[in-house]
């Protein structure tokens, strides 16, 4: 049976948000430490200990912004620890992560310095659950006050005279656990408290997220949202925060402490991973109608602050530091994640994966001991799907049935799409999740027709295979001649378990 879709090439959709290929580095791990930061003795090549072979392969994927420094770590951070000469920066244990010490020699001017390596907006999250109003509203001053003021001094004498430009704010993380282990409506006031003293200095304009709700706890969110607006309100105006965020992570497992592994596992378990991935669809129209209505004129905005598969940590591998291989399993979940951000693109404003290097869903992975750096399948789906950024969505409607199975108690759908176009060309993502059986799909393109086509296929041999430093390119991205354009309609044969990037121009 082949799969009929429509796509109106003339008919816009919202603009797709780029930071929803944002990312996320936290103190955890090898993240920073080993992956991003290396120090200013290492061999490596670097930049102030900033490691260039990392940032070269992130700027490939056009990274919008990067959310620092947690996660769980952000709520007992305390950025002045992180300021000065490194060797008089003071050492603290990592209670979340390992227990192990950190000292500081990775803060706000290498963050900074980072972000301006790699060409990413900063995303900060501050410090609610042990932090103080103070400490947060003089961080804020510290990065982005020009001029004479007591912060602004002391960032000068650090070695940095002007200041940087800083967006995205974040007041807390998971405010329910981690971040404070506060309810709703306490969380609601605090962040109000920390947001009112988070200003905009100059130019400087901030955007306050909200540490929102753990997947789906929409009774968090309405509780964000009422401290914002009313019931059926239409303008919601308020300098304490713009945007509320939610947490979803894939998780296979029946029980946390048994996520399951992420190279070992059978089809049965392949399938369980892409239904709780594709709940993501679910979860954001949850929060969506929530918001919708509080503000339905979509002034507040919908952060998926950290989001992507959590396995069992790899064997031998200290159990708090989070790292896990990533195979061709991963990948198709990203790739499913940014058909439905496509599709939420009037409310979704930013999503960040968890993490960019060495934890969770990571891009990169990095050898302690060889020093090699690998790219994950992973990394090619956010590289093949970076055209989507800033793009204008187009719908995709389908004339046939879906092919679907049965998952437990949901079906998920096993051919998964989204459309954007931008300078002129069209970009069509397609997933197919079926472990062993191809798909045929035909997409009449009304408004316009089609030419000059390339496209891009990433898939491997067997769903568990991933990249190693031995065997790098076991799963990467291949020219792909399964595309065929007559005027108006495209016609693409999806081998299983595969995801294809289709450009044409228009
Ligand atoms: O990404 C790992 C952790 O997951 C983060 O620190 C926390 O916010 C979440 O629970």
């Amino acid at each position: 049976m082949i799969i009929q879709a429509v796509i109106n090439v003339d008919l816009d959709g919202p603009r797709i948000n780029r930071h929803v290929y944002g990312h996320f580095a936290e103190h955890l791990g090898r993240c920073v430490y080993g992956g991003f930061y290396v120090g200013e003795d290492s061999d490596i090549p670097h930049e102030g200990g900033i490691r260039l072979d990392v940032v070269d392969a992130l700027r490939a994927l056009d990274i919008p912004n990067l959310r620092w420094p947690g996660g769980c770590f952000a709520d007992e951070y305390h950025w002045r620890d992180g300021i000065g000469p490194k060797d008089e920066r003071p050492v603290m244990v990592n209670t979340h992560w390992g227990g192990v010490e950190e000292n500081n020699h990775f803060g706000t001017h290498e963050f900074m310095a980072l972000c301006e390596l790699l060409g990413a907006e900063p995303y900060i999250s501050g410090n609610v659950g042990s932090g103080t109003v103070r400490e947060m509203s003089e961080w804020v001053e510290y990065l982005t006050r020009a001029g004479d003021s007591p912060m602004a001094r002391l960032r000068a004498a650090n070695g940095r005279s002007e200041p940087w430009p800083v967006r995205f704010w974040g007041l807390g993380n998971e405010a329910w656990g981690c971040g404070g282990n506060m309810t709703a409506e306490h969380y609601a006031q605090e962040a109000r408290r920390y947001g009112t003293y988070c200003r905009d200095y100059g130019d400087n304009q901030l955007y306050k997220i909200a540490a929102g709700a753990n997947a789906d706890d929409y009774a968090w969110t309405e509780s964000l949202m009422k401290q914002l607006g009313h019931l059926g309100c239409q303008h919601v105006r308020s300098t304490a925060f713009h945007a509320v965020s939610v947490h979803y992570y894939t998780v296979t497992g029946p029980t946390w402490e048994e996520k399951g592994s992420a190279t070992v596992f059978d089809t049965g378990e392949y399938y369980t991973t892409m239904a709780a991935a594709a709940r993501i669809e679910q979860l954001l129209a949850g929060h969506t109608a929530v918001l919708d209505c509080y503000d339905p004129n979509k002034s507040v905005g919908l952060v998926l602050d950290e989001w992507g598969t959590w396995f069992d940590v790899a064997r031998g591998t200290n159990p708090g530091f989070l790292y896990q291989q990533n195979t061709l399993r991963d990948a198709l979940v990203a790739s499913v994640h940014f058909d439905v951000f496509h599709r939420h693109a009037d409310r979704l404003v930013m999503a960040n994966i968890a993490q960019t290097v060495n934890v969770l869903q990571a891009m990169i992975l990095t050898d302690p001991d060889s020093k090699a750096m690998v790219l994950t399948p992973t990394y090619h789906v956010f590289r093949m799907n970076r055209g989507h950024q800033d793009a204008t969505a187009l719908r995709v409607d389908f004339r046939t049935a879906l092919p679907s199975r049965p998952v437990g108690d949901a079906t998920l759908t096993t051919v998964s799409m989204s459309a954007s176009r931008k300078d002129g060309r069209l970009l069509v993502s397609l997933s197919n999740l079926d472990a062993t059986a191809a798909a045929d799909v035909e997409i009449d393109l009304r408004g316009g027709t089609a030419g000059d086509v390339a496209a891009v296929i990433l898939t491997a041999v067997a769903l568990q295979d991933h990249n190693t430093p031995q065997a790098p390119a076991v799963v990467a991205p291949r020219a792909y001649d399964g595309v065929t354009v007559d005027g108006g309609t495209l016609r693409v044969h999806l081998p299983a378990h595969a995801f294809v990037t289709v450009s044409a121009g228009l």
